[in-house]
């Protein structure tokens, strides 16, 4: 396994696209160890591979306290969803911004799964706010796009000023 280096807001490549995946092969399957171990070791909840600069439709999550309960979730799709929630959101892609983002409370889920198994999960709560997240991930959204232009604005700046500062 290995740590992968994670993309950071406004970087362009963050806006790309991801390829659903033909087949769950056993590249897939170290891809979804790699991203896992990188996740944890971040340490975050939820990774999709855009992130990681593979554009391929794979999530990973684990919402567990324990971090006992991961998931690997190949071409998500949600089905249908229900009611809407606020919660406040974070992003490994944009490191120390917290902002609060309005999405459905409830989501119906279909997926592959590392065994190649397609899956149906029906998600509420956090786990249901780190899905929709990290599969707008895969479409090349950010959660900062919910927000106004004026405070995305203002975190690209800070961002930018933060790498400049390690440069
Ligand atoms: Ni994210």
């Amino acid at each position: 396994m290995a740590l992968l280096p994670i993309l950071h807001f406004p970087d362009p490549r963050l806006r790309t696209p991801a390829r659903p995946v033909a087949e769950v092969t056993e590249e897939i399957r170290r891809l979804a160890a790699d991203m896992f171990e990188t996740m944890y070791h971040a340490p975050g909840i939820g990774l999709a591979a855009t992130q990681v600069n593979v554009q391929q439709r794979v999530i990973v999550v684990d919402v567990s306290h324990d971090k006992d309960q991961p998931i690997c979730l190949v071409n998500p799709e949600i089905l249908g969803t229900e009611g809407e929630e606020e919660m406040e959101e974070g992003c490994l892609s944009v490191p120390g911004v917290f902002e609060t983002v309005r999405r459905a409370e409830k989501i119906r889920v279909r997926y592959l799964s590392l065994d190649g198994e397609e899956t149906m999960i029906d998600a509420d709560g956090l786990l249901a706010v780190c899905i929709q997240h990290e599969i707008d991930h895969l479409d090349g959204r950010l959660f900062v796009d919910y927000l106004s232009t004026l405070k995305r604005d203002r975190i690209r700046r800070k961002l930018e000023k933060a790498h400049a500062e390690v440069l």
